[in-house]
């Protein structure tokens, strides 16, 4: 049997196994950076495929190294992600959160599950390859500073130090038996914006003796789109969006103060910081030239995600050799933001989406809402890829 006709079926063979992690996690869900059980429980599977983990990286997190032949020889880094949200899960499944309030409805569970898979693949071929893989469980995707800035700090890493990294994300509109790649630019960095528009409340009627920061704020938020319109560079994605406006006056009451909330999202370092700047500017000196006072705070997120072009170009390569073209897609650049950008900035790393959707089965909830499920059928499909793309590119 070749390679890759052992990867199949040892996929195939512990494909159940897979199902029932996915299901332990999927109905124990753990808030960002407090991944406690599912750290504990991650370590054991670990164990009882004869991997050593180290825990209590970045504190809930969790590393393993499975090492080949003349293992120093390349070092390939798996990530998987292993927080859930907090969502009240809808589906009525034999697998649904016992955890109430709590959610794995961005996948996370099939991430970890799909990763532990690949390691019990990968572990009873480490006669077979040259090199070692480092497998990181990190916590706190969905939460700012992101577990994988933690892991970073930590030491991921290092020691050995990977030449590459991958890892992979769910992605239900597409069909579970699919997979897709992005070259290069792929995912936005995300920033909170945080305005307080100060005036001067008072009786509606009469507006000359207040200062109006309904008004004022008005004038922010159409103004500030320029940013897109007229700053961003048309080849660069720039979305700016507010979702919270709170002004407590009535009808005829002018409040002292608006609040508003919103999200700044691009794929540029320098643009970014120059966006930022500019945005700050053109809301303090509107607000200054009506009369009030402005409070203007960026709470920086994560920074964009870009694949490295050569090695996600042979990942793919990879994945049609072992899925076929037709089962391989080029993906869209997703203004969605994803911690695994940490690593893309300091290791040569490639993030890729699986396909967990299927129309017939009724599977097509987005990810983040209380219907989202998956095909369980793409655990499959997730373990075999990662496995044969770390053994192919331990090769390369
Ligand atoms: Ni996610």
């Amino acid at each position: 049997m070749d390679l890759k006709e052992k990867v199949k079926s040892l996929a195939e063979a512990q494909a159940q196994e897979i199902v029932d992690i996915r299901r332990h996690l999927h109905a124990h869900p753990e808030l960002s950076f407090q991944e406690h059980e599912t750290s504990k429980y991650v370590a054991e599977r670990l164990k009882s495929f004869g991997i050593t983990p180290t825990e209590g990286v970045a504190d809930t997190g969790l590393t393993a190294l499975i090492e080949g032949k003349n293992p120093q020889k390349k070092v390939i880094a798996l990530r998987a992600d292993m927080d859930a949200l907090p969502i009240q899960e809808a589906n009525d499944v034999p697998y649904k959160s016992t955890n109430n309030g709590v959610m794995h409805a961005c996948g996370h569970d099939v991430h970890t599950s799909s990763l532990l898979g690949t390691a019990k693949v990968l572990n009873q071929l480490k006669g077979e390859f040259e090199g070692s893989v480092k497998l990181i469980f990190q916590p706190g995707e969905e939460k700012i500073p992101g577990g994988a800035s933690l892991m970073i700090k930590a030491g991921a890493l290092e020691a050995p130090k990977p030449n590459h990294i991958f890892g992979q994300h769910v992605l239900p509109h597409l069909p579970a038996g699919k997979v897709g790649f992005r070259e290069g630019m792929y995912m936005a960095s995300a920033d909170e914006i945080y305005i307080t528009v100060k005036g001067k409340g008072g009786h509606a009627a009469m507006p000359e003796k207040n200062i109006d920061p309904i008004l004022i704020t008005s004038h922010i938020i159409v103004a500030l789109q320029q940013i897109v319109s007229r700053h961003a560079s048309p080849k660069m994605p720039t979305v700016l969006s507010f979702g919270r406006v709170i002004a407590e006056g009535a009808t005829n009451v002018i409040p002292n103060e608006v609040k508003v909330e919103g999200t700044f999202r691009t794929m540029d370092e320098e643009w970014r910081a120059k966006a930022h700047q500019r945005m700050k500017a053109i809301a303090e000196s509107l607000t200054e030239g009506m009369g009030g006072s402005c409070e203007f705070e960026i709470r920086r997120g994560y920074p964009f995600l870009k694949n490295s072009p050569e090695l996600t170009q042979r990942a793919r390569n990879y994945a049609i050799d072992l899925l076929g073209n037709d089962n391989v897609v080029d993906l869209d650049l997703w203004l969605a933001a994803e911690d695994f950008s940490y690593y893309t900035q300091v290791a040569d790393a490639c993030f890729y989406r699986l396909g967990t959707g299927n129309e017939e089965k009724g599977i097509t909830s987005s990810v983040h809402t209380p219907t989202f499920d998956i095909d369980e059928d793409a655990l499959k499909v997730g373990v075999s890829l990662m496995s044969w793309i770390t053994l192919q590119e331990l090769k390369h």
